[in-house]
């Protein structure tokens, strides 16, 4: 594999060179701020349009809602031998840098405003939460992290492991790269093999126990590559997609054929100017049937939509003035998940550059370790001509302030807390924070509709820590993070006794619970108050899932139970979130997915279907 070079057919040998001569592993970067995420990767796909543009009426073989990481993959998949409409309710990623630069990654978490690409929701448990709204989904906000499945969840989840494979190397081939490894990401990683997160994985796209380096979504320009990315792999004359198009419901009607009464026909959208739309499935005669409306709207969107067209618990749906309950499922929105994170904040003596996530320790007691590096410009806005430092992932503008328990972040405690952010020295923004997300997890909630608007957010409740084995693992991580800053491998990147200016004004600002990031758990070792620390410091890793639960709501088909004609393909259907980090098993699952359909459709005809 070449330098910045995409995990191509000839990688294979590059990695395992890679792995035997461990210094290949490490080398250093240096990332500049400016000209970061600037080239020019805008594709310009004819068949994108705006949704003013739609026409009132019109006839898609397949209808898929929701534009995301799972939806893009899906739609390029199935355009290969059918007329597809994907719709999305955002804009396209392309040149706006708060998608595209590594560097910017925390600005669109920060922006609020009703065109962003990312929307904030607020979890009921408090936890400030963000959503995706643009053309790649969440790919497009998401801090880059590429890992596949173990193979135990892919035998879980009862999928075929070799179509499995063919569809994440379809992926990782438009897509992943190598990272370049800064010296605070190999300190990271070398720190995580003295901790006892062992064996060393060198480089590796697989899930394992121990410590690897894992694949990413950003070249070595720090631009970023996303699922909107893999729609270069559609039909050009099949696919349309409508952008800014926010789909209000399914539409349902009486089935004549026996089964399920009631089969999905079309959908409804709505463009910004408020125009209504129609779309229709077109249904081939003869040949395996075909013609499906998929949804492919997220954790919060699938089960909310399903809700809004009569598909949930209708003593719920029917106190929203839902009357037309098409099918009773109290499973719809139910089992929904938010990995618990918590971090650590290690200030550094030395300047460190910024780096996203690259290293993952995979502990044999269900935490994962990684980190983030540097401080950013940008979400700060200019005072004075001065360019200010932020946190950047962790900064309370972006809603991440585990500094105070979850009920207490209130849009007044982020705004004190960047307050307190905007006096400190510059060096107190040098270092790195060391993460750790707990597996599964175990606790569950729930996602129930707010009002019948779709483009409002669901209320949606995770109950983290609810369930004791999440706090057990929680603590665990963080032990093994207090080792890792321990570790001589990362003392380069610790003060030691804090006697130096920038640790001075960390212990000063550090007792005021402004303060916007933790350093260390004040009593190590006490488990009890570990535990404490993991309960009070809870943020978002943004990993949630579930809703729509294969087994509950969607069947192994991913067909929506009760109703024909309707299937769910995206993260909603996750029980635990896979691997490490979600993202490649979503883009799978949607190219995964969509050449089973496929398959079902065509090898019937007998056409051949290539993957
Ligand atoms: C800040 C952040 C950091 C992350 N970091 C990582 C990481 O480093 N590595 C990793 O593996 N994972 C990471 N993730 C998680 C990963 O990105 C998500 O799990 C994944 O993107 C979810 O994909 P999805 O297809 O289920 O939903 P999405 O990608 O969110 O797609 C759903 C799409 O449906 C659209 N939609 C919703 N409702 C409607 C409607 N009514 N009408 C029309 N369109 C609609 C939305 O606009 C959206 O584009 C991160 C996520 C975030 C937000
Ligand atoms: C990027 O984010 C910043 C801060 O959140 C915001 O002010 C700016 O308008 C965004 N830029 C674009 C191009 O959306
Ligand atoms: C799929 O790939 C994994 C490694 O990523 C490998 O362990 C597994 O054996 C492969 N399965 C099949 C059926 O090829
Ligand atoms: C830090 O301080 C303690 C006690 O004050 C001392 O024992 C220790 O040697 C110091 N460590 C370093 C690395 O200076």
């Amino acid at each position: 594999m070449s330098s910045g070079g995409q995990m191509g057919r000839s990688s294979v040998a590059a990695l395992v060179v890679a792995s035997v001569l461990g210094s290949v592993i490490c080398f250093h970067v240096t990332a500049s701020p400016e000209g970061v995420g600037e080239h020019h990767d805008r594709y310009n796909f004819r068949f994108v349009r705006h949704a003013r543009d739609a026409p009132p009426v019109s006839y898609y073989n397949y209808i898929i809602v929701g534009g995301g990481t799972a939806g893009c993959p899906l739609a390029a998949t199935l355009s290969e031998h059918s007329r597809v409409l994907l719709l999305e309710r955002g804009g396209l990623p392309y040149g706006n840098r708060n998608v595209s630069s590594s560097y910017h990654f925390a600005d669109a978490l920060a922006d609020t405003s009703p065109s962003s690409p990312a929307q904030r929701f607020v979890s009921e448990d408090g936890v400030v939460n963000a959503r995706a709204r643009v053309l790649g989904g969440g790919s497009c906000l998401n801090a880059g992290f590429y890992t596949r499945a173990s193979t135990g969840y892919v035998r879980a989840a009862g999928w075929d492991a070799r179509l499995v494979n063919a569809s994440y190397r379809w992926v990782e081939r438009e897509v992943v790269f190598r990272p370049g490894v800064p010296r605070w990401q190999c300190a990271l990683r070398e720190g995580l093999l003295e901790a006892g997160v062992t064996p060393d994985n060198g480089f590796t796209l697989d899930h394992l126990p121990g410590t690897k380096i894992g694949g990413t979504i950003f070249d070595r320009r720090g631009s970023r590559h996303t699922a909107a990315d893999l729609l270069r792999k559609a039909h050009p004359r099949r696919l349309t997609v409508f952008l800014h198009a926010t789909v209000s419901r399914v539409l349902f009607r009486r089935s004549r054929t026996s089964g399920a009464p009631v089969v999905a026909y079309g959908v409804v959208f709505t463009d910004p100017l408020g125009a209504q739309h129609r779309v229709y499935v077109r249904r081939n005669r003869g040949g395996g049937g075909g013609g499906e409306v998929i949804l492919a709207a997220g954790t919060l969107g699938s089960p909310q939509l399903l809700m809004l067209s009569g598909v949930g618990p209708r003593a719920h749906l029917e106190r929203h003035g839902i009357r037309d309950v098409v099918h009773d499922n109290p499973l719809v929105g139910q089992g929904v998940a938010d990995n618990p994170m918590n971090s650590v904040f290690v200030p550094s003596p030395v300047p460190v550059s910024l780096s996203l996530v690259q290293v993952v320790g995979v502990t044999r007691f269900g935490s994962f370790i990684e980190g983030v590096s540097g401080s950013q410009f940008g979400i700060i806005p200019m005072i004075h001509g001065h360019r200010r430092h932020s946190f950047g992932m962790f900064s309370p503008m972006t809603g991440q302030l585990g500094t105070l328990p979850p009920k207490q972040r209130t849009p007044e405690a982020m705004r004190r807390a960047a307050e307190v952010m905007r006096r400190l020295d510059r060096r107190a923004f040098r270092g790195g924070f060391i993460l750790e997300k707990t597996l599964g997890p175990m606790s569950t909630g729930h996602v129930e509709l707010r009002s019948t608007d779709p483009a409002a957010n669901p209320a949606v409740t995770f109950n983290y820590f609810r369930d004791p084995r999440d706090v057990e693992r929680c603590a665990r991580g963080i032990q093994a993070i207090e080792r890792v800053v321990a570790s001589r491998a990362f003392a380069r990147f610790t003060y030691n006794n804090r006697t130096t200016t920038a640790a001075t004004i960390f212990r000063r600002a550090a007792g005021t619970p402004f303060f916007p990031v933790n350093l260390m758990p004040r009593h190590p070792g006490d488990t009890r108050t570990l535990q404490q620390y993991c309960r009070e410091t809870v943020m978002t890793i943004w990993h949630y899932h579930g809703g729509c639960h294969v087994g509950g709501v969607v069947d192994k088909d991913y067909r929506v139970m009760g109703v024909r004609g309707l299937r769910v393909i995206d993260s909603s259907t996750f029980k635990y979130s896979p691997g490490t980090n979600p993202q490649a098993t979503v883009m799978m699952l949607g190219r995964y997915m969509g050449l089973r359909i496929l398959k079902e459709r065509w090898v019937s005809k007998g056409k051949d279907v290539k993957h």
